[in-house]
This record gives C-alpha cells, sequence and structure tokens, in this order.
C-alpha cells in the first residue's frame, strides 16, 4: 500500500481529489491518499508550497515531495526538505501559457491598444509590420518558454531563445549564458521572461538590461516579479525608452491596490493569471511519477537544488 499524504489547501484538495484517485487507480498500484497522515507512514507528499505544511523533518519515510506548481522557488531553499523534490510540467499549464504569452505578444504586436482604446472618429490606417518583421526574445527555454517559442515561430515571428544551457532549437535562434544575454536582447522589440525565480535571475532585468532592448521595446512578464528590478522599470516606462510593461506577476502578490503599476498607462497588470496547473493532466503527471518511484524507475521532472530549478 503507497501512502500519499496531499498537503495544499482544502480548495484544491476539491479540485484534485477525483482526478487524481482516477489517475493513481490507471496506475493499477495499490493507494490510500488522504489529506492528513501519521507523517510515518507518508510514502509520498502531492504539495502546494503555500500549504500549512513546512517542516518535513517527521516525514521520514517519504520518498519524495511532488510539486503541484511548476514554480519551486519557495520550497527549494527549506532546508527540512531532504528527499527529492520533483516539481509540475503539466501540458495543460503548458498550454495555457503558449496562449496567454501569444495573445499579450499579438496584441502588441498588431497595436490593438490604439483600435480598443482609440475609437474617437478618426479614421486611422496604420497598417501592423508582419510577424517576420517583429523581432520576440524569450528569456527561458524551459517546458513554458520553448513550447511559447516553437508556437511564436511557427507564426513567422523572428524568435530568439535564451537559457543557462546551450539549446538547439528549430527555427529559433538561441544564445546561452549571462555573456549572450545582451545578444539575446538588442534585437529583442517583444521580450518575454520565464524563468524561474533563483538566487542567479533576481533582479536580471535591471536598468542595464532594460536599456539594451531597441526603443519601444515591449516587457511580458509571466514569469517571477522579483525577474525585473521594478524602479528600473518604472524610470525606463516614464522615459520613453520602453513602450509597455504586460506583468503577470509581482514582488508582492496579490499586487497591493495603491500599487502604482496598477494605474500606469503603460503597464498592463493580470492578477497571476497567465497559466494554471490543470486538475486532470497534473494528476497523470503525479501519478506517473508515483508509478515510476514504485518501479525504481527514476522521477520525472526532478529539481536541481544546487542551482535552485
Ligand atoms: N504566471 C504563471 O501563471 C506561471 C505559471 C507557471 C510557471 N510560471 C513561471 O514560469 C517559470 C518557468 O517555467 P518552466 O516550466 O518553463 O521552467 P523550466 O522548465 O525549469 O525552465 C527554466 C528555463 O530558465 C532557464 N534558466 C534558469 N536559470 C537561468 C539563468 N541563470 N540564466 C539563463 N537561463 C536560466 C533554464 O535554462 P536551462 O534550460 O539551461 O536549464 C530553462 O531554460 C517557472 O519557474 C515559474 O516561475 C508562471
Amino acid at each position: 500500500m503507497i501512502n500519499i499524504l496531499f498537503a495544499a489547501h482544502s480548495d484544491r484538495w476539491d479540485e484534485y481529489q477525483i482526478p487524481l484517485t482516477k489517475a493513481l487507480t490507471a496506475t493499477e498500484l495499490s493507494f490510500d491518499m488522504r489529506t492528513d497522515f501519521p507523517p510515518e507512514m507518508v510514502d509520498y507528499i502531492v504539495y502546494a508550497p503555500n500549504s500549512a505544511l513546512q517542516d518535513f523533518t517527521p516525514y521520514t519515510n517519504c520518498r519524495a515531495v511532488l510539486n503541484l506548481w511548476a514554480g519551486v522557488e519557495n520550497i527549494v531553499g527549506n532546508q527540512t526538505l531532504k528527499m527529492p523534490l520533483a516539481r509540475m510540467i503539466d501540458r495543460g499549464m503548458t498550454r495555457g501559457m503558449v496562449e496567454w504569452v501569444t495573445g499579450h505578444v499579438m496584441r502588441h504586436h498588431l497595436g490593438m491598444d490604439a483600435h480598443i482604446f482609440g475609437q474617437d472618429g478618426l479614421w486611422r490606417s496604420d497598417i501592423a509590420p508582419l510577424a517576420w518583421d517583429r523581432p520576440v526574445t524569450i528569456l527561458g527555454m524551459g517546458a513554458l518558454g520553448r513550447a511559447c517559442a516553437e508556437t511564436l515561430a511557427n507564426l513567422e515571428f523572428p524568435v530568439t531563445g535564451w537559457s543557462r544551457t546551450p539549446k538547439n532549437i528549430s527555427g529559433v535562434t538561441t544564445f546561452h549564458g549571462e555573456n549572450q544575454l545582451e545578444r539575446a536582447l538588442e534585437t529583442a522589440q517583444i521580450v518575454v521572461l520565464l524563468l524561474p525565480l533563483t538566487a542567479e535571475t533576481q533582479g536580471m532585468i535591471n536598468a542595464h538590461r532594460l536599456a539594451i532592448l531597441p526603443k519601444g521595446a515591449v516587457v511580458v512578464n509571466p514569469g517571477r516579479g522579483p525577474l525585473i528590478d521594478n524602479d528600473a522599470l518604472l524610470a525606463c516606462l516614464n522615459a520613453g525608452h520602453l513602450g509597455h510593461a504586460t506583468l503577470d506577476v509581482f514582488h508582492t502578490e496579490p499586487l497591493p491596490a495603491e500599487h502604482a503599476f496598477w494605474h500606469h498607462p503603460k503597464i498592463t497588470v493580470t492578477p497571476h493569471i497567465a497559466s494554471a496547473t490543470r486538475p486532470d493532466s497534473a494528476a497523470r503527471v503525479i501519478a506517473e511519477n508515483i508509478r515510476r518511484g514504485a518501479t525504481g524507475e527514476a522521477l520525472l521532472h526532478l529539481v536541481d537544488r544546487r542551482i535552485g530549478y
């Protein structure tokens, strides 16, 4: 019998209980899944970093913690967590991110705001360039960044991707490492941030890097708020160097009602809704990892705690 502790807010249990039970049943493993167990009985923890469980010390027999979120910055440094940690790569979440990023890139590319907010009786016939004349750079070529890059490349945007290690992605120009970041930024009329938050990426988009972007560039950030130096972003927007910033994630969430971003004419705020884990597809990922653990196979999507993602 495999004992699985579900450690997340109770509303998540309501969403996940049926899909997880179904996906685990399909593995033909014998399991017991609950929201409460004597800690020493637990084999796997299905986990959300905002759950009440923060001290893993009593879970002496736990074989792995299976995160429901893609981002692990709130759990990766937990010194009580000694067992393997897997993050979530979920097909539903990936598709959601591709749709959100594509939608916001297309909004800025086509200049849709001019017509949505500018119906003033003037017949403006400015024609947007075609996608192939609009270079887009995506920082982060992981599960999400790569899927977005491939979709935008299929729409014929010239796409540049940047990551920590080298990549070879058909139709995408790739750069890697800090030394090549400038090359990835200098052509980007639209830059999309899909990096994890780590000690290395925190504050990476600072005044110097924003200044490298071409004049009028748009920043789209569905990654993590602290990737960006907020003061530098505001200064760059106010100075007219940047055209717009569409931000889904923030240093503090929820973004406080009095925050300058809410009212800034060149900032669009979305409330961390770019993409969510989808219970049906995520449950299959969790079940597959538990099946792998039970049969001695390597777990999928393990976090490298040394590098923080
Ligand atoms: N707003 C939302 O709703 C939402 C939803 C889901 C996820 N997210 C955010 O999106 C992030 C990305 O998710 P993912 O699943 O694509 O992550 P991932 O698969 O871990 O990919 C991360 C990418 O960032 C690159 N990277 C990490 N550190 C770097 C550094 N110091 N320099 C250059 N590149 C670096 C990695 O390079 P390598 O490939 O070389 O390792 C990889 O390409 C998550 O961490 C989370 O913060 C947001």
